[in-house]
């Protein structure tokens, strides 16, 4: 195997951790009513390449929207933050972090670059594409799963925290919860957190946006079930399952489903299941959370976050935010 010259790749799990996960979420997931799937397990390495693939799509607005708002805005977050660590969190291909390492390159602050992602092939490339741009500056991948394990690595400070691309939004009200305030407890008093938040807008927009014309996201959202195959021995008949993108008005959410087309059974025999379903029945497989300036800003502020900025594009479709660990007696760096 090659080894990567400069840049260094710390997996922090157990060996076992995805397998053991993967069994215990299709376990509870598969087993309740409705059936759910969390969506980390959409991104093995064919899944993070449909989820590129997506972010170019013409009805998928939100890297655009996001990338709109980082163009405008890189000079300024650097300049507030003068950020000496940028620490990625869920950082996929890293594209849209260029904007910020140049930003902060060029104001002379940047020494290094942290990425965090639970897919480590993403990881390597992202790392190694940004290892070698960007030379000077010291890359670190780190394969982790935040949602279980919250542990920044150790940067020089200040650090800026970039929580970009709305990922927050696939977690629920309980889960962003818990999620901020472990994030809030590891950020020290100058670190700041830059978070991209998908607002909520018409029905129709946001539906396309997650059905897309071309089928990729249905693919997406199939390729999941191929992971259980894979990962797990099941035999399930990917286009047995319809992709469904239902805009759910009372949570203020896109859900993302695999509808069964007919009724089916389908075995998992590493965990001793078998599954019936009958026609129409669904699996969740995505939540993805679209939000309002000012509850979002609530809600940070309940786990220890203080909003001080919030940009959003031309359109009013994205919004960036800058919080910093609320201080205990009002003081401020940002
Ligand atoms: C990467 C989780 C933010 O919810 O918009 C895109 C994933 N799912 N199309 C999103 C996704 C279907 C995306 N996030």
């Amino acid at each position: 195997m090659k080894t990567p010259s400069r840049f260094t790749l710390d997996d922090r799990l157990p060996a076992d951790h995805f397998t053991t996960t993967l069994r215990s979420d299709v376990l509870t997931g598969l087993g309740a009513t409705p059936r759910t799937l969390p969506p980390k397990w959409l991104y093995d390495e064919r899944g993070s390449d449909l989820f590129e693939q997506i972010t170019l799509l013409p009805e998928y607005y939100p890297t655009r929207s996001e990338q709109e708002i980082l163009a405008e805005r890189s000079q300024e977050i650097a300049e507030l933050t003068r950020a000496v660590t940028l620490v990625e969190l869920g950082s996929g291909s890293s594209r849209k972090t260029r904007l910020l390492l140049d930003a902060l390159v060029a104001g002379g602050t940047l020494r290094r670059y942290e990425a965090l992602d639970v897919s480590a092939t993403a990881l390597e490339e992202a790392c190694m594409a940004i290892d070698r741009d960007y030379e000077g500056i010291q890359v670190t991948g780190t394969v982790a799963d935040l949602e279980t394990d919250m542990v920044l690595p150790v940067g020089a400070g200040p650090r800026l925290v970039a929580f970009l691309g709305s990922t927050i939004g696939n977690f629920d009200r309980d889960q962003r919860a818990s999620f901020c305030r472990a994030l809030a407890a590891v950020l020290s008093p100058d670190d700041v957190l830059l978070l991209g938040a998908d607002l909520v807008k018409d029905p129709g927009t946001l539906v396309r946006a997650y059905d897309d014309s071309a089928g990729v996201t249905a693919e997406f959202n199939r390729n999941v079930l191929r992971v259980l195959n894979r990962e797990l021995g099941a035999d399930f008949e990917a286009d047995a399952f319809e992709h469904l993108a239902l805009w759910n008005e009372a949570e203020e959410r896109v859900e993302m489903h695999l509808q069964s087309r007919r009724a089916q059974t389908a075995k998992v025999p590493a965990l001793g299941l078998s599954l019936d379903f009958t026609r129409g029945e669904s699996i969740r497989t995505e939540l993805s959370c679209k939000f309002r300036r000012e509850t979002l800003t609530a809600e940070l502020y309940d786990a220890g976050l203080t909003v001080r900025r919030c940009w959003t594009d031309s359109g009013s479709r994205f919004a960036l935010l800058l919080a910093a660990p609320t201080a205990p007696f009002g003081g401020r760096r940002v």
